[in-house]
């Protein structure tokens, strides 16, 4: 039993304090939002996360797993300390530090014994020794503390899964005692392990988010070709996916990422390789391909309903970014729905568990709490995250509530030949064969 302590308890920090707990050891999670910790004493969740609650409430009964808004009594008697603030993007393209500067300055004010400060959130490469830096000159009297960079890839919706079997840790210090001893922390997840020093860790985690979206985004581009060409980027994905060079995950075409990381670690990567004189030029083409399909949805429209949008009713199947999360950052449901308003549209909305924190952001959308009601004389569906719930829709009864039997399907969950059958104007993304 190791004692830790995380500080910030969003998606990232609270699932890395449960499951290191989950994993016997003491953890004090803490946040500088009072509301969120005595939510979190009564078993309140901040975040929808599948499986999250339950395991939070099995180890804070277990005595193995408490929150608290003090540095004080998070980092008494602690081994170690993980940074999980959030990391945004700032107003040029770079990640936004201030709330990393935060906890290192209060981590380095409350130590009071040799501590090693893990830095979970994406930091640009430079950041732990930049932590080092704030922590050393914050102290009140010196005091032994090594920083290691371990960065997460959870993702949200699978987090917990993710977490407890990962397709790796990687672990960056130039300090091997405190490197070896993060990486003892993760010993029974039995992952491979890579132990490397602070700025390739750092730029690990830019570089395998870059990479993923850059798959998606090569998919969409490809996608286009496929309608063009009679070809169905499902099956070209699957047939490429055999490839294990290739590999079949993050092939799925569709209307784009978005989300907490993608977006900001794919702009930061590239803001950084500016600074250096450097001309990132393929980073630039998958932020553009990828925002371009947000913007083409209305046009796509128009062709399937024959002419303006003006006056039109539109559902939007799914608003968070993607399934089995709330999260509503960078959610291509906020610029779609922005830009059918533009072209004159009304524009409902309907989300299985992101419609509380979804309705604020787009105050001109109309949102349902149940999907044949936002179905019942719409002109158009438009499906912008695959939830499960939409893939078994009762699809006959949604035709009959439609003004216009009409579906845009912009993450390709339904068989084009079915819907064609049933006799629906159906269009999938990149399927030129089945599609038309
Ligand atoms: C994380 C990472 O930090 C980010 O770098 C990564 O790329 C994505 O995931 P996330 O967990 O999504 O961020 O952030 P968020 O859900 O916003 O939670 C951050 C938490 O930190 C909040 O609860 C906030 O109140 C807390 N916080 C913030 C602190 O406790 N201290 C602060 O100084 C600032
Ligand atoms: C991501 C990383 O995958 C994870 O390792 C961590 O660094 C946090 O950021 P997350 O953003 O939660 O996770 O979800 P992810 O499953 O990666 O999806 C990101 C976006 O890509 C979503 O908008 C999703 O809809 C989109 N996506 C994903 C596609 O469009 N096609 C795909 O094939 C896969």
């Amino acid at each position: 039993m190791k004692q830790i302590c995380v500080i910030g308890v969003g998606y990232v920090g609270l699932v890395t304090a449960a499951c290191f707990a989950d994993l016997g050891n003491r953890v004090v999670a803490l946040d500088v939002d009072r509301q969120r910790v005595e939510n979190l004493k009564k078993g309140i969740m901040p975040i929808y996360e599948p499986g999250l609650e339950e395991l939070v409430k099995r180890n804070t009964k277990g005595g193995r797993l408490s929150f608290t808004t003090s540095y004080a009594e998070a980092l008494k008697g602690a081994e170690f300390a993980f940074i999980a603030v959030g990391t945004p993007s700032g107003v040029d393209g770079n990640a936004d530090l201030q709330y990393v500067d935060a906890a290192a300055r209060s981590i380095a004010q409350n130590m009071t014994v040799p501590l090693i400060i893990i830095n979970k959130s994406t930091v640009p490469i430079g950041t732990g020794d930049w932590v080092a830096d704030i922590v050393k000159s914050a102290q009140p009297k010196p005091i032994d503390f090594a920083v290691v960079s371990c960065p997460e890839f959870l993702r949200e919706g699978s987090a917990i899964g993710d977490f407890m079997s990962p397709h790796r840790n990687v672990i960056g210090s130039l300090d091997k005692d405190a490197a070896n001893k993060v990486a003892q922390l993760h010993l029974p997840l039995r992952s491979p392990i890579v132990i490397t020093d602070l700025r390739t860790a750092e730029m690990i985690k830019y570089a395998s988010n870059a990479f993923l979206a850059t798959k998606i985004s090569f998919m969409n581009e490809l996608a286009d070709l496929c309608e063009l060409v009679g070809a169905d980027v499902k099956e070209v994905a699957a047939g490429m996916g055999y490839d294990a060079r290739i590999g079949r995950h993050f092939l799925d075409a569709g209307l784009g990422w978005g989300g907490s990381c993608f977006p900001k670690d794919v702009e930061a990567l590239a803001y950084m390789a500016k600074e250096k004189g450097l001309n990132p030029r393929i980073l630039h083409q998958v932020m553009e391909v990828n925002y371009d399909r947000r913007k083409a949805v209305v046009g796509h429209l128009e062709k399937l309903l024959n002419g303006s949008l003006q006056g039109k009713a539109i559902g939007l199947l799914g608003l968070a970014f993607k399934p089995n999360t709330d999260d509503m950052r960078d959610a291509p449901s906020i610029d779609i729905s922005n830009s059918l308003l533009a072209a004159g549209a009304n524009v409902r909305g309907y989300d299985p568990v992101a419609r509380r924190i979804a309705a604020p952001l787009m105050p001109a959308v109309e949102i349902f709490d149940d999907v044949y009601k936002m179905a019942q004389g719409c002109d158009a569906l438009v499906v912008v995250t695959e939830w499960n719930e939409f893939k078994q829709l009762d699809l006959e009864k949604v035709k009959g509530l439609l003004k216009c039997p009409v579906i845009y399907d912009g993450r390709n969950i339904y068989d084009p030949a079915a819907l064609k059958t049933m006799g629906f104007t159906y269009r999938a993304i990149g399927r030129g064969f089945n599609g038309h």
